[in-house]
């Protein structure tokens, strides 16, 4: 049943080419850029009208949120809002009718995602649902539900759901902005395209950087801390780096954006201390690059005090390279779509420190692979 991998995690890092492959099937044109949504009771006209999207999600669906709130920004010039499920009911929060809830989540029932559910549709929000569970409970009270393919999941630690998730908002962003004339048909031709080319890129990165992975975990598995970092919609993927980390291999680990460094957590850096940090860019996108560059110095910042760097870099960059003790390689793709490859390399290194240090990957301590209860 684990097809001949060691874990049914290990497995499932796999199957994310096919997972995101899936995820896109019969909702995008590659001839026209158009993309499609399957039937739902939220009109083209509501999110026309919309004022804004909440999102309310739990620990990995929430970093998928993080990072769709920036698609979704962008693309679609509407304001999202990222709340956890287990804070969103608990600060009266102001919601509209004119505002349209997104509840990501893979099981469909995680009961602080209902609550956060119940809450919007009681303050008269539509609701949609990315959900990985066909008739899952979030789906039977939504309005509409976007369907991750990803398969079933049954390593505790999510993988192919969350880039299924990343896939996801990917398209609702793309269809939201072609609902609202926020993008030229060509542009969306372009992105349609380039979503197209993930899962290869994916396959690359699986073929690629497993033994670098590996040799890594070789060097880093006795580390005390972690520290993961990044700018933008790459820092919700160094919060996914850690909290694989940790729940998998009991290292603590956090996630910080870049820029935050020198308000604080710098303090932590020595010659002891692994600093992943995700430094790519999309050249054809001027803010990547400003962002890139930004990273760079914070990068530096961390090198002069011995940090030891292991970064995420765009393929052919030799700037990082010369500068860190090890760069992991990936594919080049726009800015959007990066984190969906960056999250492969943060996923194995994860799965081979914890497999180093003997712990049960597929099911960590003290936690379940759905949480009903609040
Ligand atoms: C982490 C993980 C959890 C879940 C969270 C939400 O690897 O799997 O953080 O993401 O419990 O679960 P769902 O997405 O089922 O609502």
């Amino acid at each position: 049943e684990k097809a001949g991998y060691k874990h049914f995690m290990l497995k499932e890092i796999n199957e994310q080419p096919r997972a995101i492959r899936d995820t896109t099937l019969g909702r995008i044109s590659l001839d026209t850029g158009k993309v499609f949504l399957q039937e739902m009771q939220i009109t083209a006209e509501d999110f026309r009208n919309a004022s804004q999207i909440t999102i309310a999600a739990c620990g990995t669906s929430w970093h998928a949120g993080l990072a769709g709130k920036f698609m979704i920004e962008r693309l679609a010039r509407l304001p999202v809002e990222v709340d956890y499920a287990s804070e969103y009911r608990y600060r009266d929060p102001i919601a509209d009718p004119r505002a349209i809830g997104l509840l990501i989540t893979q099981s469909g029932e995680t009961a602080d995602t209902i609550a956060a559910q119940r809450e919007l549709i009681a303050k008269g929000s539509k609701t949609l649902a990315i959900c990985n569970v066909v008739g899952a409970a979030v789906t039977r009270e939504a309005q509409g539900t976007i369907t991750t393919n990803a398969g079933p999941e049954i390593g505790v630690a999510s993988t192919k759901a969350f880039t299924a998730q990343l896939t996801a908002l990917f398209v609702f962003a793309l269809h939201l902005a072609q609902v609202r004339g926020t993008i030229s048909s060509d542009e969306s031709k372009q992105l349609v395209e380039e979503l197209s080319r993930i899962p290869g890129k994916v396959e690359e990165i699986l073929r690629s950087v497993d033994d670098q992975c590996c040799q890594l975990a070789k060097s880093f598995s006795t580390a005390r801390d972690f520290l993961f970092l990044g700018r933008g919609i790459h820092y919700p993927i160094a919060l996914e780096g850690a909290l694989k980390l940790k729940e998998i291999s009991y290292i603590h680990a956090e996630g910080y954006p870049a820029g935050e460094m020198k308000h604080g957590p710098n303090a932590l850096i020595d010659e002891t201390l692994p600093v992943v940090c995700i430094a790519t860019k999309d050249p054809n996108d001027p803010s990547s690059v400003l962002k890139y560059e930004k990273t760079l110095s914070n990068i530096q910042e961390v090198t002069a005090r011995s940090g030891r760097v292991i970064a995420i870099a765009i393929e052919g960059d030799d700037t990082i390279s010369q500068l860190v003790e090890h760069t992991i390689h990936i594919p080049q793709a726009p800015e959007l779509l990066l984190p969906v490859l960056e999250v492969v390399p943060l996923q194995l290194l994860a799965y081979h420190i914890a497999v180093r240090r003997g712990c049960d990957v597929d099911q960590p301590r003290n936690l379940a692979k759905s949480v009903t209860v609040e």
